[in-house]
């Protein structure tokens, strides 16, 4: 989709990280947008410093009747949806069986019951005006193999298989609105300085490793040197926010900030034809 002056976004998890930026780019555009968040404070902050075409609408995209009130606020405001960008998203850390179940729900119900519920409420009005793109943002790590992550991996290989069966739905039903599903490696947020957090803080504060058995720190060594070595490769999110755009522009399916590292999601496909006995070449 071709994006002009005039044209309407919505964008979740906008008060901070990836989603500002996208929303900032998209202004810059001249693009009308409604910015969503939990984080109120901030959201209202960021929309008043990204203009007077953008309003803030506290929204927890979890909540399917907060989401319809997301789109009721934005065509009362702005009149039309063209571009839905589902960017909210939150982590949870652990071994697999320690992390708690209502932290499995919360990483659930927000990074994939958010962008479902972004796709209920707004696909219709999208169906119905003819045209419209529909961003998710998932992860790199919902494309490899998420030691330590694996509610959050887990729900980003869920945006992605869902991105895929809407757009083939798409495809027949309303060929004019296409979807992108984002993969962003590393990008300058909150969300990754957390990540980098735990390999070892950049100035003298204390880190989470520093709360773990010696044995455990050891034997979690070489996953640290890799977000290490991840986080050589970050990205501000000016710069995500334009392959992001781009994308939407070129009505790619998939996209990613980082191509080099998305190879690792050929790996895991390598080593699950090799189990299978499939023939190769
Ligand atoms: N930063 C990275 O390296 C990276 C890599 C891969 C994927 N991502 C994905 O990019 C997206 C943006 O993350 P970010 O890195 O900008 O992190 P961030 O923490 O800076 O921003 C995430 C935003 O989502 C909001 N949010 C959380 N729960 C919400 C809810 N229930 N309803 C509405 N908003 C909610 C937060 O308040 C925050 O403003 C996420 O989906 C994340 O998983 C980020």
């Amino acid at each position: 989709m071709e994006l002009e002056s005039g044209q309407v976004a919505v964008v979740t998890g906008a008060a901070n990280g990836i989603g500002r930026a996208v929303a900032a780019a998209l202004v810059a555009r001249g693009l009308r947008v409604a910015v969503a968040d939990v984080e109120t404070d901030a959201l209202v902050r960021t929309a008043a410093e990204l203009g007077d075409q953008v309003i803030a609408v506290p929204t927890d995209v979890a909540d399917i009747d907060q989401v319809r009130a997301l789109a009721d606020r934005t065509i009362a405001a702005f009149g039309r949806v063209d571009l839905v960008v589902n960017n909210a998203g939150v982590g949870a850390g652990g071994p697999s069986w320690d992390i708690a179940p209502a932290d499995w729900d919360r990483v659930w119900s927000v990074n994939v019951g958010g962008v479902v519920n972004g796709i209920h409420v707004f696909t219709p009005h999208l169906i119905a005006a003819g045209s419209g793109h529909i961003v998710n943002t998932a992860s790199l790590a919902g494309l490899t193999v998420g030691l330590f992550g694996a509610p959050y991996a887990a729900s980003k290989s869920a945006i992605i298989s869902l991105s895929e069966s809407l757009r083939g739905e798409l495809e027949i039903i309303a060929p004019n609105i296409g979807v992108t599903v984002v993969c962003p490696g590393p990008v300058d947020t909150r969300m990754f300085r957390g990540l980098t957090e735990m390999a070892g803080p950049p100035e003298g504060g204390a880190s989470a490793s520093e709360a773990m058995s010696p044995e455990v720190v050891a034997a979690l060594a070489p996953m640290m040197e890799a977000v290490a070595e991840m986080a050589k490769e970050i990205l501000p999110t000016a710069q995500a926010a334009e392959i992001i755009l781009a994308a939407v522009e070129a009505g790619k399916l998939y996209e990613t900030t980082h191509p080099l590292m998305s190879l690792a999601a050929r790996e895991r496909i390598d080593t699950i034809m090799e189990s299978f006995g499939a023939p190769t070449g």
